[in-house]
């Protein structure tokens, strides 16, 4: 057995547990990172695209901002599609002048991961049988196997940043955790195409025929999107196929601008929405989607892991400065509460924009009701505007 110490174990090389290992090791805290896969896995991982202004703030306390800011496109609109028409909610003009940044998570880890390994700080990756122990102690570790060696990390704090799947929510005892979950009756197929956007702003539309979001990663690298079944066969697809459905669930004028190519990335991803209470469990502490998964409808999920780091970080860099114990203690609820304000918008957008399989007549006018009324009402798009850009950490 190879024993380490650190001060604090972060089980997870995602935006979360990198973010926070980077914040961590600016402040002059040490920590491990821990990943059951290697980094080139990670980076090969296509995610979500847009960053809330906090969620770019945090790029930057990091050090890590320069790409994103050099690379990175600013947005102040979306627009809401739907009985064949577009309508532009003016996000940056409703929420006081703030913007979002579309900028790749793929390019947001990697500059994580160069900072850390220009950092030289320890990352163990394709780490195996992470798991960890005693958190409810005074003396917590982390146990992993590599190589064929076991070994242990002795610390002060773990951090599970590991994701829906990973071992630290699974680690803790039934009885001290619950959940709250909604699985959606559908879900994405997405493509990536180098082909240019077919709007400078992303669209999301509203069809008979199901959702379809129009979104990009570059002005030469496209994102598209159309509702599924949850189930659906991703190798029934071929491009022409995907790009005539995209077409058919867009306004004519959109429609026909949509510039079509080969994709290079095809998949399809379920919907859900779930939220683990409380987020802290003693010495382990839960961030990212390790806590909390929404559908990306609302574009929530990385800028809650985010949210979650900022309030983290903030605990842990009192404890060993101040010696204080408060900003831990507040961690979950904080965290929480913003957590649970992204998982109602992103079930709003979901639930508007959908089209669900027990929807109805009575369901359909509804739907057409708050589509109209958000286009129709200041109120309204000052609410979808407020809650997109991302409220207050
Ligand atoms: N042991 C070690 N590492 C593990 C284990 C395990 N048993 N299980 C999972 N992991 C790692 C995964 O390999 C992954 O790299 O934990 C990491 C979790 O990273 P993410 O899933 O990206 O989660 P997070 O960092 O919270 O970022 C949230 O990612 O999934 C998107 O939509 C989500 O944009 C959001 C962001
Ligand atoms: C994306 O570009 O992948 C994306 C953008 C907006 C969303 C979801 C995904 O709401």
């Amino acid at each position: 057995m190879g024993n380490q110490r650190t001060q604090v174990a972060i089980i997870g090389s995602g935006p979360a547990g990198l973010l926070l290992g980077q914040l961590l090791h600016l402040a002059g805290i040490d920590n491990i990172i821990l990943d059951r896969v290697s980094r080139e896995y990670i980076l090969g991982r296509v995610r979500a695209g847009v960053l809330e202004e906090g969620a770019a703030g945090m790029l930057a306390q990091a050090g890590v901002a320069g790409r994103m800011e050099a690379e990175g496109l600013p947005h102040e609109g979306i627009a809401i599609a739907f009985s064949g028409q577009r309508h532009r909610i003016d996000l940056t003009g409703m929420s006081g002048g703030k913007r979002v940044i579309i900028y790749g998570q793929t390019e947001l880890t990697k500059d994580l991961m160069d900072a850390r390994l220009a950092a030289g700080a320890v990352s163990i990756h394709e780490a195996e049988d992470v798991l960890p122990h005693d958190f409810d102690g005074d003396a917590p570790y982390v146990t992993y196997s590599k190589d064929g060696t076991s070994h242990r990390i002795d610390c002060d704090f773990i951090a599970g940043c590991d994701g829906y799947h990973g071992p630290s929510r699974q680690a803790v005892p039934a009885p001290a955790i619950h959940t709250y979950e909604r699985v959606y009756p559908f879900g994405w197929l997405g493509i990536l195409a180098e082909v240019p956007p077919v709007s400078e702003e992303l669209i999301y539309a509203n069809h008979p025929r199901g959702f379809a979001l129009c979104s990009m990663r570059s002005r030469t690298r496209s994102r598209y999107y159309i509702q599924c079944a949850a189930d659906e066969d991703v190798d029934a697809w071929t491009d022409e196929a995907f790009w005539e459905e995209l077409k058919r669930r867009l306004p004519a004028e959109a429609a026909e601008q949509v510039v079509t190519g080969p994709s290079f990335e095809k998949s399809v991803a379920p919907l859900r929405s779930f939220v683990a209470e409380p987020m802290r469990f003693g010495k382990l502490f839960l961030a990212g989607d390790a806590a909390h998964i929404v559908p990306p409808t609302g574009a929530k999920g990385l800028n809650l892991a985010a949210s979650d780091i900022h309030y983290l970080f903030e605990g842990l860099r009192e404890h060993y400065r101040d010696g204080s114990l408060a900003g831990l203690d507040a961690y979950s609820a904080r965290a929480l509460a913003r957590v649970w304000q992204a998982v109602r918008f992103s079930w709003w957008m979901t639930t508007m924009l959908h089209r669900f399989p027990d929807t109805g007549e009575f369901g359909q006018k509804i739907q057409e009701a708050e589509l109209a009324y958000l286009v129709g009402s200041q109120a309204a798009a000052t609410a979808l505007a407020e809650n997109y850009v991302g409220l207050p950490y």
